[in-house]
């Protein structure tokens, strides 16, 4: 292969540049030495949504779309999956390693030992309306943790960091249950340090008279193998935002707040909502064809279905949809699977979907799950949100030692008015379109 570099040369004036190419991409400050005059600004690239745009440099999580490929720090997703925990996992995607056991152990206490949240908090959730989406107070009770932990602007300190991480992991599923239990009037349950952390979580959510809330050992497992598939992907929706607000240097509080707010949005982490409530529309497998025309002719989305990225089956939907059976067996078989299954099985026969790549993404089963699994549908983004935590913070760690991130600020293509004078609103025309 060649000199890895570009040669281009500027039509308008006939000038050559030699931009070199790193990790297959070119510095996007290297176009601006092409400029038609010495005043001018200089060339940049216009790339609406970041369709071909790297933000950063990252050694968190590998994807390859065409072949559908996830890769935590090199392991794959289907060996972390079926070997792992979530804990062991979120210490893999925060320190780059697998742990030894001493470190998970410690881990795992620092994790338990911070599960509780200020009781003030409580009466911030109490004031939402018992209707209110438990993404929206989620969103809220994340940032709200902000003003409880003042040394968390600190974003220097190495050791001020890694306690507001353990903080955010830790105290996530405990924000989550307590909107759960608002949502039905309960009172909440308070962290049980016996459990693991999804047993807890479970016992959070549902422990009631009992002395002791004891998890379904299958659900328990569950959790951890649907709490590991959600808790990184790269730079995805809310990953950016996260990063962005967080090269502000605002505390990972709202950073991860800001993370959750991009997830809370239906072609994110809504999604697996809206396959409910697409399939719940359907109504019957008959009707399929119907909804699919419907698609096709641009009238309704496949929720669950395509990726910016995965250009194939979404590796983490074929685990999904392999672990349905073993929840169904000890819940209840979902009547919206075998639709589901029909849908899926319509679509990549139809040139419509496979001509533009679309295939099931992690959405499109995992909502079937938490349904059997007694979730309400208003709860599955936030079964997202508790996992993806540990990623959002281990990007945003990423991005804080990264040397060469600053203040993130993209530039414009200004297509507006020129240059004009203000007009007295008595010398305004109002039949000039606004
Ligand atoms: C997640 O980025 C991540 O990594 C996200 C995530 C993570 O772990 O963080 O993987 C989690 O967000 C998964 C995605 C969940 N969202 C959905 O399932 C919502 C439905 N999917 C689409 O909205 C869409 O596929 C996106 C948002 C996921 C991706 O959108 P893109 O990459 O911007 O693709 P596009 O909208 O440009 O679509 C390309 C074409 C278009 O058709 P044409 O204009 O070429 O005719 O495909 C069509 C789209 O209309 N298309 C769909 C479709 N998705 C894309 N048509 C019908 N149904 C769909 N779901």
């Amino acid at each position: 292969m060649g000199k890895e570099s570009l040669s281009i040369t500027d039509n308008r004036t006939g000038k050559a540049y030699e931009v070199p190419i790193e990790h297959g991409a070119i510095r996007g400050m290297d176009l601006r030495k092409i400029k038609v005059s010495d005043d001018d600004f200089g060339l940049m690239s216009y790339d609406p949504a970041f369709m071909n745009t790297a933000s950063c440099r990252s050694t968190i999580t590998f994807i390859d779309g065409d072949k559908g490929i996830l890769h935590y720090r090199g392991y794959p997703i289907e060996q972390l999956s079926e070997q792992s925990t979530y804990l062991e996992v979120a210490y893999l995607l925060l320190h780059g390693e697998l742990p030894t056991a001493d470190q998970l152990s410690d881990w795992a206490w620092k994790i338990t030992h911070h599960t509780w949240i200020h009781e003030n908090l409580k009466k911030f959730m109490d004031g939402f309306h018992h209707d209110a989406h438990p993404m929206g107070m989620l969103v809220s009770g994340v940032a709200a943790l902000s003003p409880f932990y003042p040394e968390a602007k600190n974003g220097t300190d190495a050791e001020t960091r890694q306690l507001q991480i353990v903080r955010l992991i830790a105290k996530m599923p405990t924000l989550a249950a307590f909107t759960y239990r608002h949502s039905l009037g309960m009172p909440y349950a308070y962290p049980d340090n016996d459990l693991s952390y999804t047993g807890n979580f479970l016992n959070m959510l549902w422990k009631t008279t009992e002395a002791q809330y004891k998890p379904d050992p299958v659900l328990e497992k569950a959790l951890e193998v649907l709490f590991i598939l959600h808790a990184d992907h790269e730079q995805n929706c809310s990953t950016n935002a996260v990063r962005s607000v967080g090269s502000s240097q605002v505390d990972p509080y709202c950073a991860v707040a800001a993370g959750v707010a991009a997830l809370y949005g239906p072609l994110h982490g809504g999604a697996n909502e809206e396959v409910l409530k697409m399939l719940q529309a359907i109504g019957s497998k008959d009707k399929i064809p119907e909804f699919v025309k419907q698609v096709k002719e641009g009238k309704a989305k496949l929720m669950g279905f395509g990726h910016r990225v995965y250009k194939n089956y979404d590796p983490r939907a074929k685990i999904i949809k392999r672990m349905a059976d073993e929840v169904f067996a000890v819940t209840r078989p979902n009547p919206l699977l075998p639709m589901a299954l029909e849908l899926e099985r319509i679509a990549l026969q139809d040139d419509y979907f496979v001509s533009r790549k679309l295939y099931p993404n992690v959405d499109f089963y995992s909502g079937l799950i938490y349904q059997a699994m007694g979730f309400p549908v208003a709860m599955f983004p936030v079964l997202f949100a508790i996992p993806r935590t540990s990623g959002w913070l281990a990007q945003w760690q990423e991005m804080r030692a990264d040397a060469e991130q600053k203040i993130a600020r993209p530039r414009q293509l200004y297509l507006g008015s020129a240059l004009r004078d203000y007009v007295p609103i008595a010398s305004r025309n109002s039949e000039e379109e606004p």
